[in-house]
């Protein structure tokens, strides 16, 4: 589908017609999940309406660093990100995992300021959230060209090969790549890399391996706000499934691994249980105690990030900080 406005248009790749294939995803998924020996549920379910929600007020809360960390390193280092991306003529700016772009808008409004020539492409799962960026941007950048993408990471990388050429600058911000496993990370960032030039430019923000408590807290929140993300998934399910999870008798619990730099969140049963849902047509046997794995945020060391982007062919040109030096966003080239 393509909406197209006097600035801007919306590709949709999603090849989802309605709910159902959706909803028949997350039944899989979910099923899958709790019939492990160690349950787990995957993180990408954590963001419906209500999620979404959550996730915003997140990343306001006082612990949750990263952002704030990152909006100040874009900031304080705009000019010098806004002239590596123009060096060379016109460019498309391709955000992956937009959302709200919060922070890619310092880079565009710095790109008009210095007249650079460039279109941007925000690429994001969600539909509404491009169409409320679309409005936002048509309000506060009204000369921006614009181009949405609403796919997920691989589709739009595909899609973006075959219809977009010239010089490419990808961002991929926010310290998403910390979500993936491992292998994952290293796939996808070669999956990107595969789809570049030389020229081309990759800026990646990453949140640093710090003090293990600073981490803690910021998945572990004195209001609950995270808590509150991690026990919606049970919600979602009790919503979108016909589940019967009684959410007070699960807890949200947070562990950061200082060895390995990953921090693992989970929900834990309070006591013996059982859980039905409905559409799978199954119960759930919970022993007291018991959890179910439900995120990884990674948490990098630089010469791990360089690692990971030289495996794939990149190379390391900058590495912005904030003055903490809690979180950098690494600028690799493709040469
Ligand atoms: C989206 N992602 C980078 C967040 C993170 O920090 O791993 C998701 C999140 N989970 C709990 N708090 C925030």
């Amino acid at each position: 589908m393509e909406i197209n406005t006097a600035f801007q248009s919306m590709i949709n790749l999603s090849q989802k017609k309605s709910g159902a294939s959706d909803t028949a995803a997350f039944a899989t998924d979910v099923n899958d999940g709790l019939s492990q020996d160690q349950k787990s549920l995957p993180s990408r379910y954590f963001y419906d309406g209500e999620g979404s929600r959550l996730f915003q007020e997140i990343m306001e809360l006082p612990e949750y660093y990263l952002t704030r960390a990152e909006y100040e390193v874009l900031t304080e280092n705009k000019e010098a990100i806004a002239r590596e991306f123009a060096g060379a003529g016109f460019f498309h700016l391709i955000d992956l995992g937009a959302g709200d772009a919060l922070k890619t808008k310092i880079l565009l409004q710095q790109l008009t300021v210095q007249q650079s020539a460039f279109s941007y492409i925000p690429v994001d799962i969600s539909g509404d959230i491009l169409q409320q960026l679309s409005g936002s941007l048509q309000t506060e950048m009204p000369a921006l060209s614009m181009q949405a993408v609403v796919g997920e990471y691989s589709k739009a990388l595909e899609w973006l090969q075959a219809n977009k050429s010239g010089r490419k600058v990808v961002l991929f911000l926010g310290s998403n790549i910390g979500n993936f496993k491992a292998d994952e990370s290293r796939n996808f960032l070669c999956s990107v890399r595969a789809y570049l030039q030389p020229g081309d430019k990759l800026l990646m923000g990453i949140d640093l391996r710090k003090d293990p408590d600073v981490i803690l807290r910021a998945y572990d929140d004195a209001a609950g706000v995270t808590a509150a993300f991690n026990l919606n998934l049970l919600r979602r399910i009790n919503r979108e499934l016909g589940g019967n999870f009684d959410l007070d008798q699960f807890r949200h619990y947070a562990l950061y691994n200082p060895q390995d730099g990953v921090m693992r969140s989970y929900l834990v049963s309070k006591k013996e249980q059982e859980v039905y849902i409905r559409d799978l047509q199954k119960s759930f046997h919970f022993a007291a105690w018991e959890t179910i794995h439900t995120e990884n945020s990674h948490k990098y060391t630089l010469p791990q990030v360089q690692d990971l982007g030289m495996a794939c062919g990149f190379t390391l040109q900058t590495v912005f900080q904030d003055k903490n030096k809690r979180f950098a966003d690494v600028l690799f080239s493709v040469d």
